[in-house]
């Protein structure tokens, strides 16, 4: 099932989630529609809390391959610095530069809770950092000037406002319309 995706400014984005402890059929439902909200808004990676949920999972596509999950991921490495220019399905439509690591070492679970290490770069390097700073609480905005978070706030709170009153789709995911009206017809 598609959930509604969660815009910054918004609490649960900006607050650490808690580990995940319970490896089961409730997680893997969670992974299952989590999945279906990335894809159908064309994302590359998908943090619980974007969906309303206060877990430490995420979605991570490489550009060659299936998407995998990571469950209570950690940054073990990072290399050199480099400047990466990323957006988020929480922040529609804007695009910035952001100071990333161009190799990262990371330890995470899987939907099973084997634990994993993987040492990524690229693409790959790129979404799981992205990811995992979602997961403790950062929405990549935060990486920027003050000023230009300030602006891009501004136009986030039209922007919901917007879709609060047009689009029921798009209200706060925490109120609960029904599925009727989880049928996402709108497109970017
Ligand atoms: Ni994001």
């Amino acid at each position: 099932m598609v959930r509604p995706i969660v815009y910054w400014p918004d609490p649960i984005l900006d607050k650490p989630t808690d580990p995940v402890t319970e490896f089961g059929d409730a997680l893997t439902t969670l992974l299952e529609d989590m999945l279906e909200s990335m894809h159908a808004e064309e994302g590359v990676g998908i943090a619980a809390n974007q969906v309303g949920v206060k877990r430490r999972l995420a979605w991570v596509c490489p550009e060659d391959g299936p998407p995998f999950e990571i469950i209570n991921p950690e940054i073990l490495e990072k290399s050199e610095p480099i400047e990466l220019e990323e957006g988020c399905l929480s922040v529609p439509d804007e695009r910035e530069k952001v100071r990333r690591f161009r190799k990262v070492k990371v330890r995470y679970q899987d939907r099973t809770g084997a634990s994993h290490e993987l040492v990524a770069e690229g693409r790959v390097a790129h979404v799981l950092q992205h990811e995992i700073d979602h997961l403790y609480g950062t929405v990549f905005v935060r990486h920027l000037s003050v000023l230009k978070r300030g602006l891009i706030r501004k136009r986030m709170l039209k922007l919901k406002a917007y879709r609060a009153e047009h689009d029921e789709d798009c209200v706060d995911p925490s109120h609960d319309h029904g599925s009727k009206a989880h049928n996402h017809t709108h497109e970017r």
